[in-house]
């Protein structure tokens, strides 16, 4: 446990520390078991928290429309590698979905509540922003992203904000989420994932694994439409569904899912075999995290082919 905290503490440290107190632990106390299996453990116990405000109030997957304005601004800002679009978007959803619980437990009439969602919906780019900002500075704080840039990107599309404005809402997205950044992008989780099963040195592995992971949150819409729908399917009266409770697929589920498909796409005879460590490994059913990847294999890489419009290029100047 405590290296995984001690890690999560060096996060925070700015600048030559951080180096410093990483390369500490590296030569005295890392121990590579023990790092995994707290890192496991600690994956789980977010897992079950994650579900269990999810179970209290959902959060919903935005759409491909808005997920694919995410990744617009990512690109255009050059903060698409590692995770960062996905990362975003995932605090937009956390966003939105606690500031309505925040909003409907002050007002209860339906007049109100309109009004309300039309002023987030009048803000969605300045709270995309906010969200591309603070992944972007969680993961880097070298390279962050101005205000001003982010200001001219917007502009690019006729959306016309201040500077101060854009900073506001980073402070407020911020305040909303509890001042909680996620500690791991899915990428990061599945690469961990994949060193489980002994592949982390794998090139091969790594280099699928990177545009499988990208195009699976993109299309995240699209999983958890399909994974509800086999679900369904394969839950007859009186027998217990597969999938945990709630109607979410969870980024450790989705990432180990990811992981078996890109096991499956490089060498399939071993597949079968990644996705049941994989699911004792993280104590998940293993015909779940199967089901995830199929959905993956069948029709979220598939999608790959597909063009993929920017909307944002395209709206026209005010
Ligand atoms: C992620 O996927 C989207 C959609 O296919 C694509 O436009 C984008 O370039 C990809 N990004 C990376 C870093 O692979």
């Amino acid at each position: 446990m405590w290296v995984v905290k001690n890690l999560l503490i060096v996060v925070v440290i700015k600048g030559r520390w951080s180096s410093a107190l990483i390369i500490y632990y590296k030569m005295d106390d890392y121990n590579e078991e023990t790092f995994a299996s707290d890192f496991v453990e600690n994956l789980i116990e977010e897992f079950e928290k994650e579900a269990r405000v999810e179970a209290a109030w959902p959060i919903l997957v935005v759409s491909s429309k808005i997920r694919n304005q995410v990744w617009n601004i990512c690109e255009s800002v050059g903060q698409s590698a590692r995770g960062v679009p996905a990362t975003a978007c995932r605090l937009l959803e956390r966003f939105l979905s606690m500031s309505s619980q925040k909003y409907l437990k002050e007002h209860r009439d339906t007049v109100s509540w309109e009004r309300y969602k039309q002023t987030l919906g009048k803000q969605l780019y300045l709270i995309i922003v906010a969200c591309v900002q603070l992944v972007a500075k969680n993961c880097d704080r070298v390279t962050h992203v101005p205000a001003s840039l982010m200001r001219a990107v917007l502009l690019k599309a006729g959306i016309q904000h201040s500077k101060s404005e854009i900073l506001a809402m980073e402070i407020n997205v911020f305040k909303t989420l509890n001042y909680r950044l996620p500690t791991w992008t899915t990428l990061e989780i599945a690469e961990f994932l994949a060193s489980l099963l002994g592949l982390s040195k794998d090139a091969k592995i790594r280099n699928t694994l990177i545009p499988i992971m990208n195009l699976t949150e993109y299309h995240r819409d699209v999983l958890e439409y399909h994974v509800k729908a086999w679900d369904e399917a394969i839950r007859t009266p009186g027998s217990s569904s597969s999938k945990p409770a709630g109607s979410t697929v969870h980024n450790l589920h989705m990432c180990a899912g990811v992981v078996s498909a890109a096991v499956r796409h490089l060498r399939p005879p071993e597949a079968n075999d990644a996705a049941q460590r994989l699911a004792a490994a993280l104590r998940a059913d293993a015909c779940y995290i199967k089901a995830i990847s199929d959905v993956i294999v069948k029709r979220i890489l598939p999608e790959r082919k597909k063009p993929v419009t920017n909307i944002l290029k395209r709206k026209r100047r005010r």
